[in-house]
């Protein structure tokens, strides 16, 4: 099969007049634990701005009240957690039954990796129909169950950072950065999913096509960044694009709110919820 190197940027979601919340998806983020409410919070805020109708926030309940607070518009879902404060299986059900209606689901930032948190993961990595991402600490967990990769559920889009690549496919940072776009494309082909490859020059791929990005900066090298471009990814998915053309629209638009923030605030003064309110820059900037 030969690779195709694309170079332009997906076509975004149609805002037809005559259109309601319901028209741009409704988006399920399931993320946090304790000392962690920030990652549900940012993926939150990415997903509103990249143009979801509605957005509900799915993190342990003890964490609700504060994650709750950070933006008057998101909808939250507690669930059932442990003694650690991170997801209790019977957090599965409740995830299995919030994903009836929703368009899309991000799973990961900030969860944990506790014994529950990756029976939920893994459960719903191999039976969800739902397009999900998976990124962050859901991705720790499936490189704990690696024969699981190849049989996905539904569309899934995977967004690790290198760190996070090498432990999926077993190997180390040194050699992921070394063969960054060969060892993507591979691991797409192979397990029928969308790979995001982060870091300077983010990866995109689904085996068959390869997109390398151009925008983002050094800036965007701060906790939680990666956090708002799950949200956003889920956002685009939720509004019906397939998982290629989300990936890489999220991809190029995260960078390009990064470069309109770095403009106006310096790389050193950019910080994660920046890319969520520049990201209606960058949507003008299309
Ligand atoms: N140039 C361009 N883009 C960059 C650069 C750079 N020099 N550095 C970082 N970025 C972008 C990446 O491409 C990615 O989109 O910033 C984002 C960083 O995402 P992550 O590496 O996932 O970082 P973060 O959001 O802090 O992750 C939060 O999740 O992945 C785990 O271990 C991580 O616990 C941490 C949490
Ligand atoms: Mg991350």
């Amino acid at each position: 099969m030969t690779l195709q190197r694309v170079t332009t940027i997906a076509k975004p979601p149609r805002r037809p007049a005559e259109s309601h919340k319901g028209t741009f998806g409704r988006v399920l983020i399931v993320a946090g634990s304790p000392g962690m409410s920030g990652a549900a919070a940012l993926a939150g805020l990415g997903a509103l701005r990249g143009g979801a109708g509605l957005v509900y926030i799915a993190t342990p309940k003890s964490l609700l009240p504060i994650v709750g607070a950070i933006e008057p518009s998101y909808l939250t879902l507690p669930l059932s957690d442990g003694d650690d404060g991170q997801l209790a299986t019977s957090a599965l059900a409740e995830i299995e039954a919030a994903m009836e209606g929703k368009n899309a689901c991000g799973i990961g930032p900030g969860l944990g990796a506790s014994p529950s948190v990756q029976k939920v993961v893994t459960t719903l990595y191999r039976t969800a129909k739902l397009p999900m991402l998976f990124d962050a600490d859901a991705l720790n967990c499936l490189s704990k169950e690696r024969e699981i990769l190849s049989s996905p559920g539904g569309p899934r889009i995977l967004t690790p950072h290198p760190g996070e690549f090498a432990r999926l496919i077993d190997s180390d940072i040194k050699t992921v950065q070394a063969n960054r776009e060969k060892l993507a494309i591979e691991f797409a082909a192979e397990n029928k999913v969308v790979l995001v490859l982060k870091g300077h020059a983010t990866v995109v791929t689904d085996g068959e096509r390869v997109y390398t990005n151009t925008t983002g900066n050094s800036g965007m090298a701060t906790g939680g960044t990666g956090d708002v471009l799950t949200g956003l990814t889920t956002a685009l998915l939720a509004q019906q694009m397939p998982t290629f053309e989300a990936a890489q629209l999220a991809v190029f638009l995260h960078g390009r709110a990064g470069d309109l923030a770095a403009e106006e605030l310096s790389e050193p003064g950019l910080i994660a919820s920046d890319l969520a309110r520049f990201l209606g820059k960058a949507w003008l900037s299309l």
